[in-house]
């Protein structure tokens, strides 16, 4: 059965879940970072060495403003409830997407969370935030050519351009799970996903139960990764 080291997940659906229940959408927001929690720890116990999720893209800065100080708030509530948890069961906390463009005291939760728990060896917990995946890109192409000018003309190959991401050293996703039945990428992590195996399901992200997880994780370790090649069953 194939290993999902890398699982990544967009969670989608939080301002329709509520809405469903005639509740404000910040109310979405917030059932979803409780459950940030649950799968993290579920995740963790399925073998999973690395969770990416996504909790604010580039392109949500579109959003009221209402709602974006909102989302702005929530990793101060998931750190302070949370962390203490989260240290016992070793994870380590990272985030990618520049954070120097959050408020002070939204970044300031982030990088206190990775230094804290920066020795840890448990479950990469890696938060996407202020993540666009062509801005990451076009970063590592400027940071590149900067040394190149500063004398460093080294030939680069593609294990090397990815240490220019913001992932670095996080190896590529083997499985991608997006929530809320929508079917696109929205940005993220393009370079990463190139032989991800991808899933789609119709659960808003706060009914996404480490139940629903478990499920989708059985279905792609029944997943044939070819990677280009051919299987020698299929050789004839
Ligand atoms: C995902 O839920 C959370 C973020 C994008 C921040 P949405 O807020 O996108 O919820 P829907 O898709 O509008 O229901
Ligand atoms: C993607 O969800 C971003 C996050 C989950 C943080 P969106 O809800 O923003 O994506 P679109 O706008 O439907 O593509
Ligand atoms: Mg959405």
């Amino acid at each position: 059965m194939g290993e999902c080291r890398h699982l990544a997940i967009i969670m989608d659906g939080n301002g329709r879940w509520a809405k469903a229940q005639g509740k404000p959408r910040t109310m979405g927001h917030l059932a979803g970072a409780d459950n940030v929690r649950n799968i993290a720890i579920a995740a963790n116990e399925a073998g999973v060495k690395y969770l990416t999720l996504y909790a604010f893209s580039t392109e949500n800065w579109k959003r009221s403003e209402e709602e974006v100080g909102y989302l702005m708030k929530l990793p101060a509530y998931l750190f302070q409830k949370y962390m203490k948890e989260f240290m016992e069961r070793g994870f380590r906390i990272r985030t990618i997407g520049e954070l120097s463009r959050l408020p002070a005291a939204t970044a300031k939760v982030l990088t206190d969370a990775a230094e804290e728990s920066k020795n840890n060896t448990g479950l990469n917990l890696i938060i996407a935030i202020n993540y666009g995946s062509r801005r990451e890109i076009l970063l590592a192409a400027k940071h590149y050519a900067q040394d190149v000018l500063a004398g460093r003309p080294e030939d680069l190959d593609e294990e090397g351009f990815s240490r220019y991401l913001m992932t670095e050293d996080i190896p590529d996703v083997d499985f991608l799970v997006r929530t809320s039945g929508e079917q696109r990428i929205s940005n993220y992590l393009l370079w990463q996903i190139a032989y991800a195996e991808l899933m789609f399901v119709p659960e808003s992200w706060p009914e996404f139960t480490p139940e629903v997880l478990n499920r989708c994780l059985q279905a792609f370790g029944k997943r044939d990764r070819r990677y280009g090649g051919v299987h020698e069953s299929a050789e004839s």
